[in-house]
């Protein structure tokens, strides 16, 4: 993939945002409280506790096998656990699925998806929880829909089925399914693993511009830590499926947690506005 163009860059966004998920009542805050999954037998995740305010951008790191896509895949209702999950104060687990997905969206990292279905229909299927039972999707669903892939840079693809994209374009997909989703609470695993390094941009932008216009909760994984400390406001570090630090990113993103967690040896400098800033050393 080329070079990102310049319009790709989020200076270039138009101010709209309030299209793509609507403001007011988007507020939600996410608390979960001793969240336990097993998996195959095995604990996974273990009394993991976790508070995202309204509006909070909660970053999960940790090294591969962690616990991270479990973490969000129980957050999103996919997998059996044990614990509470609430958004605001109601326990996510005793909501219907159509009331589930309009409260919380959900990007995995790896989705299975349908090769011949188009750009936009499978951008649309965001818009399920909207649709009346039977009935088909409106004007206004439409809109929203184009309106999230034109922000993700995706219009020109639209009518290109998903088995013809390049990863990027894939991942952008995913995410624009779940922005189409307007639900207050986002859960976006690993959303710029496959994007380079513009598109991460417009990604990680994006997402910060609609928190803080709309407020809405985001949970990410993501694994460029550097990254994860200059766009959260809040970070937890899983280990082996527990939770070995959270904080500000500068309580999380130190040497000594980096050099234990992840078997790395890094240097941790400060960037703009005091964000720490993470380097691998050579040893
Ligand atoms: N469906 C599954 N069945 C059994 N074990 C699983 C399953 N999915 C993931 N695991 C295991 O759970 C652990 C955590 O996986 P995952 O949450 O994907 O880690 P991360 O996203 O942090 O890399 C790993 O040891 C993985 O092998
Ligand atoms: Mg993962």
């Amino acid at each position: 993939m080329p070079d990102a163009a310049p319009d790709a860059l989020p200076d270039a966004l138009p101010d709209v945002v309030s299209d793509v998920v609507p403001g007011g009542d988007a507020m939600s805050r996410l608390t979960v409280r001793d969240l336990s999954v097993v998996l195959d037998g095995r604990p996974v995740l273990s009394e993991v506790g976790l508070d995202v305010r309204d509006g909070g951008w909660l970053a999960v790191i940790g090294a591969n096998g962690a616990g991270k896509s479990t973490l969000l895949r129980a957050l999103a209702g996919v997998l059996p656990y044990g614990g509470d999950v609430l958004i605001d104060d109601t326990p996510v687990r005793r909501l219907r699925h159509r009331d589930r997905a309009r409260l919380l969206a959900y990007a995995p990292q790896t989705p299975a998806l349908p090769v011949d279905m188009t750009v936009f229909d499978y951008a649309l299927l965001g818009r399920t929880p909207y649709i009346p039972y039977l009935g088909r999707e409106g004007r206004c669903d439409r809109e929203v829909t184009a309106s999230v892939l034109e922000r993700l840079d995706l219009s020109r693809l639209a009518s290109r089925p998903l088995g013809r994209l390049s990863g990027g374009e894939r991942q952008r997909v995913v995410l624009a399914r779940a922005l189409a989703q307007q639900a207050p609470v986002l859960l976006l695993d690993e959303p710029t693993t496959a994007l380079d390094l513009g598109h991460q941009q417009q990604v990680l932008e994006l997402v910060d511009r609609l928190r803080l216009a709309d407020g809405l909760t985001v949970v990410t994984t993501l694994h460029d830590l550097s990254l994860a400390g200059q766009y959260a406001d809040a970070m937890m570090l899983l280990s082996a499926g527990r939770v070995a630090a959270s904080g500000v990113p500068a309580e999380v993103l130190t040497e000594e947690l980096i050099a234990e967690h992840f078997e790395a040896r890094v240097r941790v400098g400060t960037g703009p506005a005091g964000r720490p800033e993470v380097h691998l050393e050579r040893p």
